[in-house]
């Protein structure tokens, strides 16, 4: 390194240090050239006899080529799942239910990394959250439903709880096996049959769960998985012999499917977008608060539902919390997912990339001031610098709108009542954040935020226990904990 001194400048810090790339292996999951959908416990050409090609969108290179679901080929998947109903899955011991359920937990369990390195590829994220968040939770919710497969007499008592059929399942690509786990383990545990369908930029961890169903033997027909874009969705929905359709996903597609459904007498639960407020108040412990923000808007590049993405700082407290916040940004590490000390992957997609980028545009466009830490991006692959504006009015659109990105936008209050107002000032309602060092304050905030998950002087921190799920636009119907198993139980009352 050469000596500050010999360009002029006298360095206070002349030591330099950095890691070592430290990439996971790729050849630990074989990756298909071509997959068929599967259906009735094997894989089969596409009726529709079309394919796609989905990417690696961290170096925008084909994975494979997987398939486009058409009407038929849903139709055929809701035989397989009817037929399954019928003849095995509603009629096996609840305890024998609960075993395949277990199963699948233990294998996915052993197969984490496997599941991990292709979680990362297909989707962007870093391995260390797909490898320590993604898998371990998606197990957990595994685990989590087998035991209430043959307890559902108590976890409902005196309601005579039964499955209600066939459920259609529609996931987004930001959690592609968490929500997965999130879809197939309630409504197995409850007896019903499934066909889901992943999002169409991350197929390729369904897929390979379709593996870990081959293995843990469970029927042909009780889980099909069906690929394909929006309007393989659709068939989904309007399939005539579907019982429930549980969607995750945008609020406009949640309205149409809403709009789809009404009269028909079929269930659903939707669980949309959100913009949540996390509130910091001058007591509370600054670093943390700091690291909660952080975690709040950069986990999973903000490709989070439930993304603390508006920032609310107690005003006297504001010029610590934003020159704190913004030497952390500093320490961020965008780049390769795979790399194990990476902090920020690859957006999504080149869709979600210009939405992002347009929703910054307008940021800067309405006046609010923004801030991005210098940062090397890699030159192929969809990227975006973690970003945080100030000087954010209410109105502006990166207040109101859910950016899905690593953006943050940071507005101030004085009072709680005027924290109150203003979180609550959105058409959204999925989660909430509140950081304060008093006790009184957090369960007064947690009463009075119009929100389904208020956090408490922590942020994104998930439980298969906990129910999870939104007010307003975020929509209705709660996942995981016992409230998950009712959306796909009938009761005789
Ligand atoms: P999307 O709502 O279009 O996609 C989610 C899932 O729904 C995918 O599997 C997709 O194939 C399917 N789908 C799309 N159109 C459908 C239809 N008409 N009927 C049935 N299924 C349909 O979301 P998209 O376009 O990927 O992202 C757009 C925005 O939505 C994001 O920028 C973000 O703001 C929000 N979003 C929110 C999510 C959440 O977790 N709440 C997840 C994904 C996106
Ligand atoms: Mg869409």
């Amino acid at each position: 390194m050469v000596p500050a001194e010999k360009h002029g400048r006298t360095a206070a810090v002349v030591s330099k240090w950095d890691y070592a790339p430290a990439p996971e292996a790729k050849d630990i999951v074989k990756i298909q050239d071509r997959y068929g959908l599967f259906i009735g416990g094997k894989f089969v050409e596409p009726l529709s006899k079309q394919h796609y090609t989905t990417i690696d969108p961290a170096h925008e290179e084909p994975l494979a080529e997987v398939a486009q679901a058409g009407k038929a080929d849903v139709a055929k998947a809701v035989r397989a799942a009817r037929e399954a109903y019928a003849t095995t899955w509603s009629k096996l011991r609840p305890s024998e239910r609960a075993k395949y359920l277990y199963r699948i937990a233990r294998i996915l369990q052993e197969r984490a990394r496997e599941f991990a390195v292709l979680e990362s590829r297909n989707g962007g994220k870093p391995i260390r959250e797909s490898r320590d968040v993604d898998l371990p939770l998606a197990a957990a919710h595994f685990f989590y439903y087998a035991g209430w497969a043959d307890k559902l007499e108590y976890a409902f008592p005196n309601r005579k709880p039964r499955p209600i059929g066939v459920a259609g399942q529609i996931i987004p690509w930001n959690f592609p096996m968490l929500m997965l786990a999130w879809k197939i383990a309630p409504a197995l545990a409850a007896g019903n049959t499934v066909v889901l369908k992943p999002a169409e930029t991350t197929p390729l961890t369904a897929l390979l769960f379709c593996d870990v169903l081959r293995q843990a033997e469970l029927p042909p027909g009780v889980v099909n998985i069906v690929t394909g874009d929006g309007r393989t969705g659709a068939e989904i929905v309007a399939h005539p012999d579907v019982n429930k359709i549980a969607f995750t996903g945008s609020t406009e597609v949640g309205k149409a499917i809403q709009r789809a459904l009404a009269g028909t007498g079929k269930r659903l639960t939707l669980e949309l977008g959100g913009k949540a407020a996390n509130v910091v108040f001058d007591d509370a412990p600054l670093d943390q608060a700091v690291e909660g923000i952080v975690n709040g808007i950069y986990f999973n590049q903000g490709h989070v539902c439930c993304a603390g993405s508006r920032l609310f700082v107690q005003e006297s407290i504001y010029d610590a919390i934003i020159s704190k916040l913004k030497r952390r940004m500093s320490t961020l590490r965008v780049g390769d997912p795979l790399d194990k000390n990476t902090d920020v992957g690859a957006i999504n997609s080149k869709m979600q990339l210009d939405k992002i980028t347009s929703l910054v545009q307008s940021g800067i466009d309405e006046g609010a001031e923004i801030y991005q830490p210098p940062c090397k991006l890699p030159e192929r692959g969809y990227w975006f610098v973690p970003t945080v504006f100030t000087n954010v009015a209410q109105s502006y659109r990166i207040a109101q709108e859910e950016i899905f990105g690593p953006v943050l936008s940071v507005l101030t209050f004085r009072t709680p009542d005027e924290a109150v107002e203003k979180a609550n000032n959105t058409p959204y309602g999925l989660s909430a954040g509140v950081w304060t060092e008093k006790g009184s304050r957090i369960l007064a905030m947690a009463q009075r935020l119009k929100a389904g998950v208020v956090w408490a002087n922590t942020y994104n921190r998930f439980d298969p226990t906990s129910p999870f799920g939104g007010y307003k636009e975020s929509g209705f119907g709660r996942e995981g904990g016992l409230h998950g198993l009712e959306p796909y139980l009938a009761f005789d009352e």
